[in-house]
């Protein structure tokens, strides 16, 4: 018997999601042990839906509707922000459906309820999409650095400032310009606000600390400062100094690791930094842990393609704790230590 996914969302993301698990789908099978099917989309809008192959028949502009057919067994979630997705993954999980989502905003708002919910129900939700792309990052964190203790998070977590501020350096081109370059190639959010002014950082850099330092952290306890304020003369500046500018995520023990600080911020890197070489949409993140040392992740942090290869992996993952008959009870022993946005030294 296949699983039956629910698709909700069939943006840039999703259309990705839709030719992966269609093209992919003898491997799939193959590694999890059971078929997997696109069991329905849910869209806002039925003319505007994309043309991904499948039967137009899947389509629909029911999302709860879709979500508590009995049929379905597994939820992919990329719709973003906080309704109604925040709903449609609720009801998801107290039907006793695993969930997949890329909504970072979602779980650095509400992270701790969602989690609670899930455990509750025995499913898993997963989320791997929702911080650095394409980048194995959160898992890691999780699961193979669960016996170490981690001390420093830091890197650059969103693409299209990134790209934004490595266009300004690297050829002089202007902010306005940068920026529809990114989201012409996919790259921003839909509002591109939340990118330039530094949310959507301050979102991963939230889930980023609480699977760090396995306390709450909300996007309201990270310190948040975007690029808007950037201009070419800084650009220049740094530029005769021999540094870049890059917008930095930094999660971090403090007060001798009595408490946690989360910051995001414009930082001048020297040209020899490895961070100051990741350049367009990448991103890369340096986990500092007490036995493993200095972890570098690096990769695609943005776009479609690569955003559905994180939600694949996930899709896996799932699917197959289903058929084991488990799942990860994710937040049960969070420590509780002290979050403070800039952290006390
Ligand atoms: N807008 C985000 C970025 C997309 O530019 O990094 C990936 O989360």
């Amino acid at each position: 018997m296949a699983l039956k996914v629910a698709l909700l969302g069939c943006g840039v993301v999703g259309s990705e999601v839709v030719r992966l698990v269609r093209e992919q789908s003898a491997e799939l099978a193959a590694r999890i042990g059971a078929p997997v099917e696109i069991g329905g989309v849910a869209v806002r809008r039925l003319d505007r839906a994309r043309d991904t192959g499948l039967d137009p028949d899947l389509f629909t502009t029911d999302a709860i509707g879709l979500v508590n057919r009995p049929d379905i067994d597994l939820v992919v979630e990329v719709i973003g922000g906080i309704e109604p997705a925040r709903s449609l993954i609720l009801s998801a999980i107290k039907s006793g459906k695993s969930v997949v989502t890329a909504n970072k905003a979602l779980l650095a708002e509400d992270g701790a309820a969602i989690h609670a919910a899930a455990r509750e129900a025995g499913v898993d939700v997963y989320y791997e999409a929702s911080v650095a792309g394409a980048i194995p990052l959160l898992r890691p964190l999780r699961d193979s650095l669960a016996g170490d203790r981690v001390n420093r998070v830091l890197g650059i977590v969103n693409g299209t400032t990134n790209y934004i501020l490595d266009r300004m350096d690297s050829i002089g081109s202007g902010f306005a310009e940068s920026l529809d370059e990114a989201q012409s190639l996919g790259y921003a959010e839909a509002d591109p606000t939340a990118d330039i002014e530094g949310f959507d950082a301050a979102a991963k850099a939230a889930i980023l600390a609480r699977l760090a330092f396995h306390t709450r952290v909300t996007a309201a306890d990270v310190h948040r400062e975007g690029i808007t304020e950037v201009s070419a003369a800084d650009i220049a500046s740094a530029k005769d100094m021999g540094c870049v500018v890059k917008l930095l995520a930094i999660c971090q023990r403090s007060q001798g690791g009595a408490s946690v600080g989360v910051r995001v911020h414009p930082v001048m890197l020297p040209r020899e930094h490895p961070l100051a070489t990741v350049n367009g949409a990448y991103n890369a993140v340096f986990v500092e842990a007490e036995s493993a040392g200095r972890l570098m992740f690096y990769g695609a942090g943005a776009g479609g393609e690569p955003t559905a290869s994180a939600v694949l992996g996930d899709l896996v993952a799932v699917a197959r704790n289903k058929l084991a008959g488990t799942f990860v009870a994710e937040g049960a022993h969070d420590t509780g230590l002290p979050v403070h946005p800039m952290g006390v030294t």
